[in-house]
């Protein structure tokens, strides 16, 4: 098997946690995959990456600023976009129709009709297209699937609840971060609920299954002023959000999260089943059960997520074993780049396709468009397209 070539585009922030992740993959199979290539807009960050990534496998990447430079020197085989939302597509599309096979950060592509671009170019040329998506491979979120579909501890899953306040004033107005991209909608498609909710959507979705349909309000309750390239802006992006989630298979879920209500500060999560709850004492209402999350069943003492997780490591064949923690690997990020290399050095499929990412994606704007319908909208309508008010504007805007 050739080692896979594979090229970093853009090498901000998560790209950080994905070369941590092919240091982890290249130390355990060191002829599976090998970083040929940096690149990134900001030449001195994609020169950083190289000079890291020297330090761990025998040669240093070519060094690119611009994607169409690095696929013309024809050496990648696959690429691992960390780019802004809105430039997946642009990427992803201009590296598929080279050939090259594509992982792309989520919520992979900028709207629906962005990802389905994408999804129909790797089609047809029968290339990998996989959602990065770390979450839902963690061993708590494994665990919670067990406990929830297999084991039959917590009977049938029912429902969950995860909401949270947490005044959060905004501040005089603050430095833009250095990530200002996330704060102008049409870069970002939105906050909390495309963001960081594209993690909460694939872990549910991996949960309970695919959304049937989703009331939900969306708000920006006080504006957030702050500075950037010495001019007064505002950060667009929600401060409020409050959704009631329909899955096919019955259940049904609240999410909700904001910073800006005052005097009481508070948070639910728990995921119940017919016998029981997982519930986690973290607040986190993003990224499904964490290993502190405590498993609740009537008559029994309670006991964490972590200390059932040996339990349901010795129910897997030793093949299901391998095919969850390859190497032993617990990190989510880890398991992503190994899922996505293997996939293509091999030709099996990813976990979490880019299919996967726009059913999870869909049913985050689903919230968006049924705020600005004040109706209630079936995801089903926002795959097809039928419902897009949201995301129309973006779509015109890019070209899409
Ligand atoms: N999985 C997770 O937990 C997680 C966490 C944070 C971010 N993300 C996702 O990762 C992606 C990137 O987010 P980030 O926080 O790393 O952002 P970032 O701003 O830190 O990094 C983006 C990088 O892309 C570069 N870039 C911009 N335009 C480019 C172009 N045309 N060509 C090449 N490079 C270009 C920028 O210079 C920057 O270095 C987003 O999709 C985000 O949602 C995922």
């Amino acid at each position: 098997m050739a080692r896979v070539p594979l090229g970093v585009v853009g090498c901000g922030g998560i790209a950080k946690q994905h070369q941590r992740a092919w240091r982890q993959v290249r130390e355990r199979e060191p002829d599976l995959v090998e970083i040929v290539a940096t690149c990134d807009a900001h030449r001195p960050s994609a020169e950083r990456y190289a000079d890291e990534v020297a330090g761990f496998q025998a040669s240093r990447p070519e060094v690119y600023e611009g994607v169409e430079e690095m696929l013309r020197a024809g050496r990648v085989r696959a690429a691992d976009v960390c780019t802004p939302h809105h430039l997946h597509h642009v990427v992803a599309l201009q590296c598929l129709a080279a050939g090259v096979a594509v992982q792309v950060e989520k919520p992979s592509g900028l709207t629906v009709k962005a990802t389905k671009r994408m999804i129909e170019e790797a089609n047809r040329r029968g290339l990998v297209l996989a959602t990065a998506e770390n979450v839902r491979r963690g061993p708590s979120q494994r665990t919670a699937w067990w406990l929830l579909h297999e084991s039959g501890r917590l009977g049938s899953a029912q429902g969950f609840c995860m909401q949270r306040v947490q005044h959060q004033p905004p501040a005089e107005p603050a430095q833009a971060p250095a990530w200002v991209w996330r704060a102008d909608r049409t870069r970002s498609a939105g906050g909390w609920v495309i963001d960081s909710g594209a993690h909460f959507m694939d872990t549910v979705r991996y949960l309970f299954g695919d959304v049937e349909s989703v009331y939900g309000c969306v708000r920006d309750v006080v504006p957030h002023p702050m500075v950037h390239d010495g001019l007064r802006a505002f950060d667009q992006r929600e401060d409020f959000f409050a959704a009631i989630l329909q899955f096919e298979s019955g259940v049904v879920g609240q999410w909700a999260r904001t910073t800006v209500f005052p005097g009481h500060d508070w948070f639910q999560c728990a995921i119940y089943g017919s016998r029981g709850a997982i519930v986690d004492p973290s607040g986190d209402i993003f990224h499904g059960p964490r290993p502190h999350a405590e498993v609740r069943v009537e008559g029994q003492a309670p006991r964490t997520l972590e200390d059932i997780y040996p339990e349901f490591l010795a129910s897997l064949s030793p093949e299901r074993r391998e095919r969850l923690f390859p190497h032993g690997f617990t990190d989510g990020f880890t398991l992503e780049c190994y899922d996505f290399a293997q996939a293509v050095a091999t030709g099996r499929e990813v976990e979490v396709s880019a299919e996967d990412g726009l059913r999870a994606k869909a049913a985050a704007f689903a919230i968006y468009e049924s705020s600005l319908s004040g109706q209630a909208v079936r995801v089903r309508d926002v795959l097809d397209g039928k419902v897009d008010a949201y995301q129309r504007w973006l779509n015109e805007k890019w070209g899409i």
